[in-house]
């Protein structure tokens, strides 16, 4: 139908169109709006192409030069003043509200202890580099698990160790690094350590199997907690812990 008025007459097919707009649109608008919208649409697609740009045109240069002349007088001073103190005060204070809580803890081979030293915890030993060994213990005796504080040191054996470093030092491992630790009587030399990236002797990912255990473990493996088991029976476990050679 619209395709024969067309052929009559492009304005009929013009008005046909605007109407079958306005009633698309008829859902949220009353007859006002109808009428407005059909009129304005005939009038615009009948007369806007000559008038717009001539009544454009000289409207536009007053518009121009009423605001072109307010900012030459303000603008200069008014856009520096506030975008100076904006980004000197963010860049000021990211930094300092960041590095206090996340001073990095210094880690070298004297922070480990013989297993002896440390605290027993249902066969494994922990310890805090930050003094705070009660925090550390609450959360390894705590039958729900929990987040373990930043500075606590978990071993098994004397050749393995998980330290909790600060907050962002490593998401892929809940802040963990893992060392490989050969001890002696003198003490320790670490052999590698880091996040998930570190391999232990026998070519594992410390991170891979301990990644395994249940969230609310925090990496902690244990027996039950979702780990691959190590080879080794808890009879060996207790031989290799036995023989600490450090002091
Ligand atoms: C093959 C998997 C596997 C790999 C690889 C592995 N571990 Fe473990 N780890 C375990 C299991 C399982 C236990 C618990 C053993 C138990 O309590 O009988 C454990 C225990 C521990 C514990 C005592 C706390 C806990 O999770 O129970 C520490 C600390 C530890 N491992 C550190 C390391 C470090 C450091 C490395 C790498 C240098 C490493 N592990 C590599 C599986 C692994």
């Amino acid at each position: 139908m619209i395709a024969r008025l067309r052929s009559y007459s492009p304005q009929i097919a013009l008005v046909v169109g605007a109407a079958l707009v306005s009633w698309a649109c008829a859902g949220s608008s009353e007859g006002e709006a109808e009428t407005t919208t059909l009129s304005s649409i005939i009038e615009s697609e009948s007369t806007a192409a000559p008038d717009a740009a001539p009544d454009t045109a000289p409207v536009a240069p007053p518009t121009a030069a009423s605001t072109s002349m307010a900012p030459e007088t303000t603008g200069v001073p008014a856009t520096d003043a506030p975008e100076a103190p904006t980004t000197r005060a963010s860049t000021t204070e990211a930094p300092v509200t960041t590095a206090a809580p996340v001073a990095p803890l210094e880690i070298d081979e004297t922070s480990f202890v013989a297993l002896s030293k440390m605290t027993p915890v249902r066969g494994f030993f922990v310890d805090n580099l930050l003094g705070d060994i009660d925090a550390t213990v609450a959360i390894a005796e705590s039958p729900v698990g929990g987040v373990y504080p930043m500075g606590s040191v978990v071993q098994l054996i004397p050749g393995e160790v998980m330290v909790k470093r600060e907050a962002g030092f490593s998401p892929t491992t809940n802040d963990w690094e893992f060392f490989e630790l050969d001890v002696d009587a003198t003490g320790n030399t670490i052999r590698v350590r880091g996040g998930d990236e570190v391999i232990n002797r026998f070519g594992l990912s410390c991170a891979t199997c301990h990644a395994l255990a249940a969230p609310q473990w925090d990496f902690i493996c244990e027996q039950d907690h979702g780990c691959d088991p190590l080879p080794f029976d808890r009879e060996t476990i207790e031989a290799i812990q036995a023989s600490d050679p450090r002091t």
